[in-house]
C-alpha cells in the first residue's frame, strides 16, 4: 500500500523568481528556492524536508568526495498551457535510480517514496517553470554517502537530495560530432549503466580534448576494440540507416535512457522498423557516405533530441542532411512536445501530474 511521505517544509521568505532572468538561462546556472533533503541511517530513510535552497555543511571525510559513492538523474516538468505540470515518466526514472544504487552499494530509494519527493518539491516550485518554446524545469534527484570514513567501503549513511533548474535548450545547434576510438565512457563489466557521478568525471578530459579540436560531443566507441558505437556525449546514440531506426542495445556499457525506450516506443506506434543491436562505425560511415544515413541525434533528457550535424571519424569529416529535412526526428520532436505540453494525446500516460 502506498503510504504518504511526511515532508517537513519550511518556505524561503524571500523568493528569487522576480529577479531570475528567464530569457538567458544557462542549463544548470539556476536554481528554483526549494530544494528536498533527506538522511538514510540505521537502515531506513527519514528527516524529509523540503527547505530554501542554499549551502548545505557536510564533513570534509564523507566518502562520497574521495571514492565516488554518488549518483544521480535527470527528469524534466513542463508547464502546460492550461497552467497544469506534468513530470515526464518519472517512473522509469525512480527504477534507474535504484539500479544505480544497488550497482554503487548504496541503499535503494522506495519508487512512490522518490515520485512524492518530486512531486512534492515540484509543486511548491511549480511558478518556476519557464513556459517558452523547449523550456522546462529540470529536476535533479541525487544520493551520496556521507559517513566520514576513509577506509574503502560502502557508507552506512546517506542524503538524499532533489534540486531543480529553470532550463532552456542544452543544445541550440546541429552538433559537430567525433567518433572516439582512444578514450572510453565505460567498459564492460563497470558502471556505464548506472547514472554514477564518477561516470561523467571520467568523460571530461576526452570531451576536453575534442572541444580543443572544434567539436561539440563526441561518439563514444566500445572499450576494447572502438568498432562499435555506444553513445553521444551524456545521450544516448539514435541514427536513421536505410529506412530503420537504429540504436546500439543497451549492455551494462550504456545508460538505458527514458527518453531512448520514447523515441522507440512511438517508432512502434507508427510502424517504423526498429534495430537495437550493435552498430559498428564502419557502417555508420558507410552509410554517412552513401547518404543512407538519413538522421542521426542524440537522445536525453537534458539533450532531447539533439540533431548530429556532421561525424568525424580518422580525420574525415562527413556532414550529414540538414536537420530541418529529417522527417523522423523532427516527427519525434513534434510528437514528444505535443505531449508534454499537453497539446496532443498522451496514449502511454506518460505525464505525471503534480
Ligand atoms: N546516456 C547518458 C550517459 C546520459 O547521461 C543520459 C542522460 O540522462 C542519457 C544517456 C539519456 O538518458 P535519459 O533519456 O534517461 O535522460
Ligand atoms: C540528463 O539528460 O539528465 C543528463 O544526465 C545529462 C546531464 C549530465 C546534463
Amino acid at each position: 500500500m502506498t503510504e504518504t511521505l511526511d515532508i517537513k517544509i519550511t518556505k524561503t521568505l524571500k523568493s528569487r523568481l522576480a529577479e531570475t532572468d528567464f530569457d538567458n538561462l544557462v542549463f544548470g546556472r539556476t536554481f528554483t528556492d526549494h530544494m528536498l533533503v533527506a538522511d538514510y541511517s540505521d537502515g531506513e530513510w527519514k528527516n524529509f524536508e523540503i527547505l530554501p535552497y542554499g549551502e548545505i555543511s557536510v564533513s570534509p571525510g564523507i566518502s562520497s568526495l574521495h571514492y565516488g559513492q554518488s549518483f544521480f538523474e535527470g527528469i524534466k516538468a513542463y508547464k502546460h498551457a492550461d497552467g497544469k505540470v506534468s513530470i515526464f515518466r518519472p517512473d522509469k526514472n525512480a527504477q534507474r535510480f535504484n539500479k544505480s544504487a544497488e550497482r554503487l552499494c548504496m541503499p535503494p530509494m522506495p519508487e512512490d517514496i522518490f515520485l512524492q519527493s518530486l512531486l512534492a518539491v515540484v509543486d511548491i516550485d511549480r511558478n518556476w517553470i519557464p513556459t517558452a518554446p523547449g523550456h522546462s524545469l529540470y529536476i535533479r534527484p541525487f544520493m551520496f554517502a556521507t559517513d566520514q570514513y576513509l577506509g574503502v567501503a560502502p557508507s552506512l549513511s546517506y542524503k538524499y537530495m532533489v534540486l531543480l533548474c529553470p532550463v532552456g535548450p542544452y543544445f541550440t545547434k546541429a552538433l559537430r560530432t567525433k567518433i572516439e576510438t582512444h578514450y572510453t565512457r565505460s567498459a564492460a563489466g563497470g558502471m556505464g549503466y548506472a547514472k554514477s557521478s564518477g561516470n561523467y568525471g571520467g568523460s571530461m578530459y576526452p570531451a576536453k580534448k575534442a572541444a580543443e579540436e572544434g567539436f561539440d560531443q563526441l561518439i563514444w566507441t566500445d572499450a576494447k576494440e572502438h568498432k562499435y558505437i555506444e553513445e553521444m556525449g551524456a545521450a544516448n546514440a539514435m541514427f536513421v540507416l536505410d529506412g530503420k531506426l537504429v540504436t546500439p542495445l543497451t549492455q551494462d556499457t550504456i545508460l538505458d535512457g527514458v527518453t531512448r525506450d520514447t523515441v522507440i516506443t512511438l517508432a512502434h506506434d507508427w510502424g517504423f522498423p526498429v534495430e537495437e543491436r550493435n552498430v559498428s562505425v564502419d557502417e555508420l560511415i558507410a552509410g554517412a557516405k552513401s547518404g543512407k544515413l538519413t538522421d542521426a541525434f542524440g537522445a536525453g533528457t537534458a539533450a532531447t533530441i539533439a540533431p548530429v550535424g556532421s561525424i568525424s571519424y580518422q580525420g574525415e569529416e562527413y556532414t550529414l542532411i540538414d536537420p530541418s529535412q529529417r522527417e523522423f526526428s523532427q516527427k519525434v520532436l513534434k510528437t514528444l512536445d505535443a505531449i508534454r505540453y499537453g497539446q496532443g494525446p498522451d496514449v502511454h500516460g506518460w505525464n505525471c501530474f503534480v
